[in-house]
């Protein structure tokens, strides 16, 4: 169990007032909030040891590389990988997709080849997928959805002997869903493909061992997860890594360079050129420690907390429709639904007025959003510093919202 109250007063933000009143922060499938331990890290490190890493030969240079690349060895740890060489920092999720389009893509794939996804994927798994489509001639293929939210099992088959990439978000950032990752990298391997894992919303909410999941390549975002924002990570197998291009070249990821040609720097700096977010990744590694501080099984145990309750409680307002699966076991706790007839922006627009932030609109799943017959949807969604009163506050700010619509329909009726 967390102790919740004590992990809100880790979260400077969470005592401001929106629009008169208390912040409830439910965006967090968004972003997250970070606790004082992040910001302190971040001012620290520019308060007392900025300076560009892994060139200098002076003590500031010395410390920051040593922070740097302690923060890699944590990633490594946290997802259980084989080894610290197999994780490449980018910016974020999207950044660590398009580089393995862009090197492992254009690589591997060829005009009438296959990459299989699933309707589910959030743009960041799908448009760079569509990009090397288009330039190589080959084809995506999508995996359904079904009414409860969860993957059409015998669309599994699409995996065959022309899939090339199979990619696939873990846990998706509208149903929630959480899909059987390790069993469909099974049918990649069978098939001689490459499984590649949106980890986006899975990373933050529950353990992940990359090891069992038996995928190649896993992406996820810091600033998901307590940690700033500029700070994506890319774990890969190694062997797989070493036989890719490089993403971009310049400074730090080359070993020598002549006038026409150069070499490259082993890994991971083969992936990591030019200057890169040094005081984020410094300041990521003390947004894993807190994690790890409550575990990641006690985290994962409140969001099923949350998402049950949640569910309950919307689920018993009239007209009110969840999307994704019913079981909390199944799911995270990003809840997206709809009210009635109300618009999903005004819904967001009056719970603002009330201090609650929830996100509104297709989520970067347009093509999801198509599949559930739907233009936009709610979305709250809960992380460890979310509580049953907030749950509670937004059931009756979602009351107010259909009284004051109610009250607008019949006022434009007597006009
Ligand atoms: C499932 C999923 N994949 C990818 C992303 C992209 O993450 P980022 O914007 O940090 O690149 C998100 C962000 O919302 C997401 O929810």
């Amino acid at each position: 169990m967390l102790d919740v109250g004590r992990i809100r007063q880790d979260f400077p933000i969470l005592s401001r007032q929106v629009h008169g009143k208390p912040l409830i922060y439910l965006d967090n499938a968004a972003t997250t909030q970070k606790p004082n331990q992040v910001i302190d890290a971040l001012t620290h490190y520019y308060r007392h040891f900025n300076a560009n890493i892994h060139r200098g030969i002076h003590q500031l240079s010395e410390e920051g590389t040593e922070a740097y690349e302690n923060t890699r060895a944590r990633v490594a740890r946290f997802i259980n990988a084989y080894g610290t060489e197999e994780i490449i920092f980018t910016r974020n999720t999207t950044e660590s997709i398009n580089l393995l389009a862009y090197t492992l893509g254009r690589q591997r794939v060829e005009r009438g080849d296959e990459i299989v996804l699933t309707q589910m994927e959030h743009h960041s798994n799908l448009v760079p997928w569509q990009i090397l489509a288009q330039e190589k001639g080959a084809t995506l293929k999508f995996i359904r959805v079904d009414d409860e939210g969860e993957l059409v099992r015998e669309d599994f088959d699409l995996i065959g002997p022309r899939t090339k990439i199979v990619s696939i978000v873990h846990m998706s950032n509208v149903l929630g869903t959480i899909n059987p990752v390790t069993e469909l990298a099974q049918r990649a391997h069978a098939a001689g493909a490459v499984m590649i894992v949106d980890g986006a919303q899975s990373a933050p909410h529950m353990p992940i061992d990359v090891r069992a999941l038996d995928c190649d390549f896993f992406a996820f975002s810091a600033h998901k997860m307590l940690g700033p924002t500029g700070v994506g990570v890319l774990w890969g197998r190694r062997a797989m890594l070493e036989s890719m291009p490089p993403f971009m070249g310049g400074g730090e990821m080359i070993s020598l360079v002549g006038e026409q040609t150069s070499t490259w720097k082993e890994l991971p700096w083969k992936f990591e050129a030019g200057t890169p977010n040094i005081a984020d990744v410094i300041a990521f590694d003390a947004a894993l420690d807190y994690l790890e501080g409550m575990g990641m099984g006690a985290v994962r145990e409140h969001e099923i907390a949350m998402a049950q309750a949640a569910m309950e409680r919307l689920g018993a307002l009239d007209g009110l429709v969840i999307y994704g699966p019913k079981d909390p076991q199944r799911r995270g706790a990003a809840i997206a639904f709809n009210y009635g007839e109300l618009h999903p922006h005004d819904v967001g627009t009056v719970l603002d007025r009330h201090g609650i932030a929830v996100r509104a609109g297709h989520h970067c799943a347009q093509p999801l959003m198509r599949r559930l017959g739907q233009v936009a949807t709610v979305r709250a969604s809960f992380y460890i510093y979310n509580t049953l009163e907030e749950i509670d506050a937004l059931v009756e700010g979602l009351r107010e919202t259909e009284r004051f619509f109610s009250a607008e329909a019949a006022g434009a009726r007597t006009k």
